[in-house]
């Protein structure tokens, strides 16, 4: 019988166990037990399917089943002790297993910490896709409250940061319902790559003992829609692909984008200069210094991670990239961002919410932003065009009715006929009507423009998707 080995796991061919240094180095459990509950469904999948094919007896399945359950409920209760030295998150619940349950010493019976950990991080990314499914749906909720809340306000709209056209605040706020409900649909695809079992590709080459793929895969929910099995089709790929770890980290990098630009448009509509809204106590923070200070910090934190979740998705193609085929140690650094991605959009999305819901807009200021007839200019340009103008002569025309109104001094609905006409005839008497605020919104009738009806129609569809 073999001495003691230097390391209770991988230790028999080694005379000394690793330096203290390297065991501090090496770690990974301080970041990857976070994975435990994983871990452990998939070693109990593992150990029922042993059993199946006679690898392990009953009793012995039972004996690790019940182990397995009782960590469990030692790591929920915050009572499991993890160990540094036994390295990651698979060797302490082995570890710990073990001396508990001799049997245990089969569970690791043709399988690799390889297979394992592609296994425990296909498992994490389902559920972290459907949490921030959950979290984008009820963010898009609270930015539908306020579009609904507020369904008559009219603002400008801006192209380069310049007043253009008049919307309705309702159908600026769709916008990012568009974007987060593209974002959802990221994570349903992420979601969908990740449901394909790589266990059994053991540490690259599989095993040569009698294993049933498809049955672990089923008994860990990595099933098709009709029910059937997913197991990954190459054990090389399956032990050194980290695609889904890329695809997750982007789908959080764009939701970071979105929410940055919600950010921003809300931290320019709550400042002095424009004064749209009003944000809630509860996400602003004071100055140390100027005591008249109220600042949007959520919204800039959340426009900060935004950065970091980009960095996080750089670090993952960064890490890859060069590595040859298949296993290297490298890839246990792809956990921390993919943890930090999850954790920092979950936040964000939380955040966003919070403040939509204790929004306050200033109605008298967004009128007023929006009564500048100098908005409904291309308005004009329409109607020259509906009385036979081109519309290139129309612009130029209206063009210069700005430009006259502007040296005059004067709102540009404020020209008087005969100055209007003397720069093109085709201006009539009813010339002025074009600068109607709600007939000129009512005239946006088709699919995706700003009309009441249309934001009314959207709104309505948003609520029957949202809830
Ligand atoms: N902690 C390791 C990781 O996260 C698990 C796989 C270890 N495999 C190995 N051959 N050392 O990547």
């Amino acid at each position: 019988m073999a001495k003691k080995p230097a390391q209770a796991t991988w230790g028999g061919r080694f005379s000394l166990p690793p330096a203290e240094l390297m065991l501090r180095f090496s770690e990974s459990v301080s970041f990857d037990a976070r994975l435990a509950q994983f871990d452990i469904l998939g070693s109990k999948a593992h150990a029922a399917m042993l059993a199946r094919t006679g690898l392990l007896t009953r009793r012995e399945r039972d004996a690790i089943h019940r182990g397995l359950e009782v960590i469990a409920r030692e790591i929920a209760a915050g009572k499991f002790k993890w160990r540094a030295r036994f390295e990651d998150v698979h060797m302490n619940i082995e570890q710990a297993l073990t001396r508990r349950v001799p049997a245990a010493a089969k569970l690791h019976t043709a399988r690799s910490r390889n297979d394992q950990i592609a296994t425990d991080i296909q498992l994490y990314l389902k559920a972290a896709c459907a949490d921030l499914i959950q979290r984008l749906t009820a963010a898009q909720r609270a930015i539908l409250g306020v579009a609904e809340k507020n369904r008559d306000v009219l603002i400008p709209g801006y192209t380069h940061l310049q007043r253009a056209q008049p919307v309705f605040l309702a159908h600026h706020l769709g916008a990012y319902l568009e974007m987060l409900e593209r974002d959802a649909e990221r994570f349903a695809a992420v979601h969908d790559h990740a449901n394909w079992c790589p266990l059994g590709s053991g540490a690259l080459a599989g095993t040569t003992l009698p294993i049933d793929r498809e049955f672990t895969a089923q008994q860990l929910g990595f099933v098709d829609a009709a029910g059937r099995p997913r197991v990954t089709q190459n054990s090389m790929d399956a032990v050194s692909d980290r695609d889904v770890h890329l695809e997750f980290a982007a789908a959080c990098a764009f939701t970071g984008v979105h929410l940055s630009r919600i950010a921003e448009d809300l931290i320019l509509w709550a400042s002095q200069e424009f004064k749209f809204l009003h944000l809630p106590d509860a996400f602003c923070t004071g100055s140390s210094l100027m005591p008249q200070k109220r600042n949007p910090d959520a919204l800039e934190l959340i426009r900060g991670k935004s950065a970091r979740l980009q960095g996080n998705l750089h670090t993952l193609l960064t890490l890859v990239k060069g590595l040859p085929l298949t296993y290297n140690r490298d890839l246990q650094e792809d956990k921390p961002p993919v943890f930090d991605s999850h954790d920092q959009t979950a936040l964000c999305l939380e955040v966003l919410a919070g403040t939509c819901a204790g929004l306050r807009l200033d109605r008298a200021r967004c009128a007023q932003a929006v009564a500048d007839p100098a908005l409904l200019a291309t308005d004009l340009a329409d109607y020259l065009v509906r009385r036979g103008v081109p519309f290139r002569v129309a612009h130029h025309a209206v063009g210069a009715a700005v430009r006259l109104a502007e040296q005059r001094r004067v709102p540009l609905n404020r020209l008087t006929l005969a100055e209007v006409r003397r720069i093109h005839a085709a201006f009539g008497r009813d010339w002025a009507t074009s600068f109607d605020l709600q007939r000129a919104m009512a005239r946006r009738t088709g699919t995706g423009m700003p009309g009441p009806a249309q934001v009314r129609r959207q709104l309505a569809r948003w609520r029957k998707r949202l809830g």
